[in-house]
């Protein structure tokens, strides 16, 4: 049987994993966070002490991973690291850069790609990323760029790490904002851009129902989905 597959890709804090979520259960279909996927190699790496940006190295110890992607009974994605449940580690802001900087690495996204192609082939799929529209899923039904001003995400990202009890900055998180964007649109290996045939959604000024609204509007009418229509 064919799946419907969402494509969602943009920079950090365009609110992908908020609204793709959110929509995935409006729709009735998995939500995959791939970034979750990146972020638990970086999380091994940085536990192995091994020095990030150095590509062999990192490389040399994929061989050693385990990594498993499930659902737990609130439908909601959790990552495993040789058999340890690592959704809540993955989530720590210094595994951001280390996620971001592994991610850099050819070997690192060959060694993820069927993960992720598989769960498109099993199901229904909202997937978000960087390059799930242009490399991923290049025939995904749908590909949304979604996107915010800089600021307008640090200050989101700001408002994220002090719900969770942790200290924001915002001038130190915009420049971190920045610096990861530079660094996922200018490596080499599969740079964020957004695909030609990509629908995209600047989500400046748009609070989170706004955005929600946006997105779903958009994927109804490209998917010819009525309001109320579910996957089986
Ligand atoms: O979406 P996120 O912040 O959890 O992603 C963490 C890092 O992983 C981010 O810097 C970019 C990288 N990433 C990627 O290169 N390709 C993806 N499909 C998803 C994430």
């Amino acid at each position: 049987m064919n799946h419907r597959s969402i494509a969602i890709d943009g920079p950090s804090g365009a609110g992908k994993s908020t609204l793709a979520k959110r929509l995935a259960q409006e729709l009735g279909f998995l939500y995959v966070d791939t970034g979750a996927i990146y972020r638990t190699v970086g999380l091994a790496a940085l536990r192995r002490g091994i020095d990030l940006s150095d590509a062999a190295q990192v490389a040399a110890v994929l061989p050693q991973l385990t990594i498993t992607m499930g659902y737990g009974e609130d439908g909601l994605q959790r990552m495993c690291l040789d058999g340890e449940d690592v959704t809540a580690a993955i989530r720590e802001n210094e595994i951001s850069a280390c996620a971001s900087k592994v991610a850099a690495i050819p070997a690192v996204r060959d060694f993820l790609m069927e993960m992720q192609r598989k769960a498109a082939r099993e199901h229904d799929v909202i997937m978000d990323g960087r390059d799930i529209g242009t490399v991923v899923l290049p025939r995904a039904d749908l590909k949304i760029y979604l996107t915010a001003a800089p600021e307008a995400r640090a200050e989101r990202r700001c408002r994220e790490l002090l719900e969770r009890g942790q200290q924001a900055n915002f001038d130190q998180v915009l420049r971190e904002v920045v610096e990861r964007d530079r660094r996922d649109t200018q490596r080499e290996a599969a740079p964020l851009r957004q695909a030609e045939d990509a629908v995209l959604a600047d989500t400046t000024g748009l609070d989170l129902e706004g955005s929600f609204q946006l997105l779903l509007g958009i994927i109804r009418e490209r998917l010819g989905m009525e309001e109320g229509s579910h996957a089986e």
